[in-house]
């Protein structure tokens, strides 16, 4: 079962690559930018430290991460739908100043030997085939002390008005315009990973139960985004 949808999720996302960046921006207004930002700058990344931005897509956090970590630092964008990937691949050909390197793989398969300063994610832990594993596997890949940072759709709780917010954005904004880009089955797909997403206060006691010594979860853009802040 939890084979079957990585795989879906996988051609969910091959097959939106081309109008990815596109929506993400159009159906945000850009806010996503500002979040993504938001929070690199939490996690603070410094030169000469080795990152990772896990379920990078197009790979928004990992340029964000090289203008922290150049020269001597480094990151690792890795997702495992090919055509997704290769769109960071081309966008990172026109940038000079850079320290990243790009793998397909499955996050699940990354060798635990290898050891990371700081991991990131954004909009990745919704769409893993366990969210605790997915956190445990983040927790195996870092240094000691080592920090990460989740990115995602809050899961407000229900009849909350930013549960009825959220709905509404998703049912009536997000869905008919993916709709346009007959990409409806694949949108719609989001609101299904937010009704199993745990709520902050269940991610909160996850991370602390797989040992992470600092965990914090901090809701942004009117309880719409989540910020899961762990150091190990
Ligand atoms: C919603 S996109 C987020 C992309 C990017 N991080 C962003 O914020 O724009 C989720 C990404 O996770 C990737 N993904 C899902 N499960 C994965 C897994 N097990 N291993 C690697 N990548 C995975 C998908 O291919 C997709 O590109």
């Amino acid at each position: 079962m939890a084979q079957q949808n990585s795989r879906k999720v996988k051609k969910i996302f091959n097959r939106i690559s081309l109008k990815y960046d596109f929506l993400n921006n159009l159906l945000s207004l850009g806010l996503h930018n500002l979040w993504k930002k938001n929070l690199i700058n939490l996690l603070k990344p410094k030169d000469g430290e080795i990152w990772a931005d896990l379920c990078c897509g197009t790979g928004d956090l990992s340029f964000l991460i090289n203008k922290k970590v150049f020269p001597n630092g480094s990151v690792l964008g890795v997702d495992n739908a090919y055509e997704i990937l290769d769109i960071a691949r081309n966008k990172s050909k026109r940038i000079s100043r850079n320290v990243i390197y790009w793998e397909q793989k499955d996050i699940f398969k990354i060798d635990e030997q290898q050891k990371f300063d700081g991991i990131c994610m954004s909009y990745g832990l919704r769409n893993l085939d366990s969210v605790e594993n997915g956190i445990k596997k983040v927790f195996c890949l870092l240094k000691e002390n080592g920090r990460v940072g989740f990115l995602d759709f809050n899961h407000p709780r229900r009849n909350s008005f930013p549960s009825i917010f959220q709905k509404i954005y998703l049912r009536l904004i997000v869905v008919p315009v993916a709709i346009c880009f007959n990409l409806g089955d694949e949108y719609k797909y989001i609101e299904n990973s937010i009704n199993v997403f745990p709520e902050g206060k269940k991610l909160v006691s996850i991370a602390k139960e797989i040992g992470f010594k600092d965990v914090k979860y901090k809701t942004i853009c009117a309880s719409q985004m989540g910020i899961l802040l762990l150091t190990k």
